[in-house]
């Protein structure tokens, strides 16, 4: 597997973890089970028991402890065995199993599964989604993508696609030539486009101005290793100066590798408190959202992933264009980030 492993990932939703109940998924290509303590916070244990290697969320919790449905061995949330029911009772040295730090924060489960210390302050700041945020926050969803996750990124990252792929809804064929920069801040990749007038796309005419006059209209997207992305675009009156008509919002997209050719997609929005939306129309707005991710994007990505099978990215010798600066840079990043983990993982030959 080649995926970055010094980093926190999103697991999940904080709903997705209930008390009493195991939640499994699958990361990085590791079967992880999830749980809350007496206490409410969250263990993560590899999902396979040491004995004969079943998935511990087939078994049952007993406290703050699994114990194993096959043959009872039971593993406390560190994953060290506590007790064995069988014999004289004696907990084999090898009966113990991997546990990952797990945090909470930004109503998301944050795993770290790398070597290298698990800092907190590490956790990308999506607070803008926090309950004490100064925004109107649109819950979250989830989308399970069968491709790759970087393909993932290329898409949200190069949002010219806007134009073809969401045409009509979340952009339209009147901004093909946009003027696009591509700037790196703080270790992130910011890709920013701007149309000085265009039509009006369905969800951003539903956010405020509901007239389909023409409007300036900007995107922009932050990237931070290895898949955390930032969405910041919006719709003005063309007399008007960014931002002050309310037709924007911040988008929250975070991306977790499940496999080599699967993903977890996670997102939310954070509407501005100005944006006047009754509650049918920010269901409404909640719903063309899902429907771009879900029968649109997804749909592209699961074909694109299929077209290219288990071939390399770069050994397809993709045609690059314009739109692309952003992406390449990505994998870029990731390929040295990648590199300098294995670096650090590689003992070094003493002679
Ligand atoms: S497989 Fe878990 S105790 Fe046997
Ligand atoms: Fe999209």
């Amino acid at each position: 597997m080649t995926f970055i492993r010094n980093a926190w990932y999103a697991a999940g939703w904080s709903t997705e973890v209930v008390s009493g109940k195991m939640f499994h998924r699958t990361l990085l290509g590791e079967q992880i089970v999830f749980y809350r303590k007496a206490d409410g916070s969250v263990a993560a244990l590899v999902d396979r028991c040491p004995h004969r290697f079943v998935p511990l969320h087939f078994g049952m919790l007993r406290g703050d402890e699994i114990e194993c449905g096959y043959h009872g061995l039971r593993f406390d949330c560190a994953g060290r065995c506590v007790k064995n029911p069988h014999g004289n009772g004696r907990i084999p040295d090898a009966a113990h199993i991997r546990a990952y730090p797990v945090q909470e924060r930004h109503d998301l489960i944050w795993v770290w599964m790398g070597d290298s210390t698990a800092d907190p302050a590490r956790i990308p700041d999506y607070s803008l989604i926090d309950a004490t945020s100064d925004y109107q926050i649109v819950t979250g969803g989830y989308l399970h993508i069968s491709a790759n996750y970087l393909l993932m990124g290329d898409n949200l990252l190069d949002l010219s696609h806007l134009m073809y792929l969401h045409d009509g809804l979340l952009g339209s064929r009147d901004q093909v030539d946009s003027d696009q920069s591509v700037r790196e801040e703080d270790g992130k990749i910011i890709c920013r486009r701007w149309v000085p007038k265009s039509s009006v796309p369905k969800i951003f005419d539903l956010l405020y101005r509901r007239d389909g006059k023409p409007v300036a209209m900007w995107t922009e997207i932050q990237w931070q290793a290895p898949s955390h992305f930032w969405f910041d675009g919006g719709v003005h009156a063309l007399d008007v100066t960014e931002r002050e008509d309310h037709g924007w919002w911040y988008g929250q997209h975070i991306l977790t590798p499940e496999t080599e050719r699967t993903t977890h997609y996670f997102y939310a929005a954070a509407l501005p408190l100005g944006t006047q939306l009754t509650d049918a129309e920010k269901s409404r707005y909640a719903e063309m959202r899902r429907f771009a991710f879900a029968e649109q994007d997804k749909v592209m990505l699961d074909a694109q992933q299929a077209a290219l099978g288990d071939a390399d990215f770069w050994s397809m010798k993709p045609t690059l264009l314009s739109v692309d600066s952003a992406p390449v840079r990505m994998r870029r990043v990731v390929e040295q980030l990648l590199r300098a983990e294995h670096s650090e993982s590689t003992p070094t030959d003493p002679a």
